[in-house]
């Protein structure tokens, strides 16, 4: 059997899968991360977020920070069509690839981007493209599945899930193996970010979730 292609835009039906089961856990991770995060983007900045899925966590975002120009794009229409019947506040939704973004170098004062896998044929690349367009000084955030997680932190990762209780237990091998065994390890991380035309990058575990966060600044 042919591999399922990874950078195959989600359909109507994984779109509803991934919105409805899987969100949930993600968007946990997420706010954590975007509200510690959020605080270093300028007043009256830009903000895009890369690969957003169903726009659960860029809506939140332009919520708290009104003063943001807010982008969200992701190659799938099916998402960001569910983003724009959630969307309900100002947030530019665009269908379009991680790998060339349709914006001007230097338009952007943060992007985040999170789930590398859609791209992982050319993970560097896609990054390189999200540091194009930053703002000097603008900041860069990834979250992607970490390898090497804890088993902990996997199961507390799918116990955020709306999966039913009785079905966990069987779905954290697969989780181990088809998520974060296509994720990226510290190593990895740390090979990316050497790439980048970036400074002050960092790469990390976040605390309590299977997955590991690059950030890193345009000069
Ligand atoms: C696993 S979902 C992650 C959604 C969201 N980031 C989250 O954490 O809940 C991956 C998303 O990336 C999008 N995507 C995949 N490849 C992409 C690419 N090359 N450019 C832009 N978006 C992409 C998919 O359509 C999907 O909505």
């Amino acid at each position: 059997m042919t591999p399922r292609d990874f950078t195959t835009p989600y359909r109507r039906l994984e779109s509803w899968v991934y919105d409805t089961v899987l969100a949930p856990a993600t968007a946990a991770l997420a706010d954590t991360l975007g509200r510690e995060w959020l605080d270093r983007v300028p007043r009256g900045g830009a903000h895009c977020d890369v690969g957003g899925g169903g726009g659960q966590l860029v809506i939140s975002l332009a919520r708290r920070r009104p003063d943001l120009r807010v982008t969200r794009l992701d190659r799938s229409p099916e998402q960001i069509a569910r983003a724009r019947r959630r969307a309900g506040v100002r947030v530019e939704l665009v269908v379009g690839s991680a790998l060339a973004l349709p914006f001007r170098r230097r338009d952007v004062r943060s992007s985040r981007k999170r789930r590398l896998d859609q791209a992982l044929a050319r993970p560097a690349a896609g990054l390189s493209e999200c540091v194009r367009v930053l703002a000097p000084g603008g900041h860069l955030l990834v979250a992607e599945a970490d390898r090497g997680c804890h088993l902990d932190d996997a199961e507390r990762f799918v116990a955020r899930t709306r999966l039913p209780r009785a079905a966990r237990a069987l779905v954290l091998p697969g989780f181990r193996t088809w998520v974060a065994g296509r994720g990226i390890d510290l190593d990895d991380a740390r090979a990316l970010v050497a790439t980048l035309p970036a400074s002050d990058a960092t790469v990390m575990r976040a605390p309590g979730a299977p997955a590991l966060v690059i950030e890193a600044r345009r000069p």
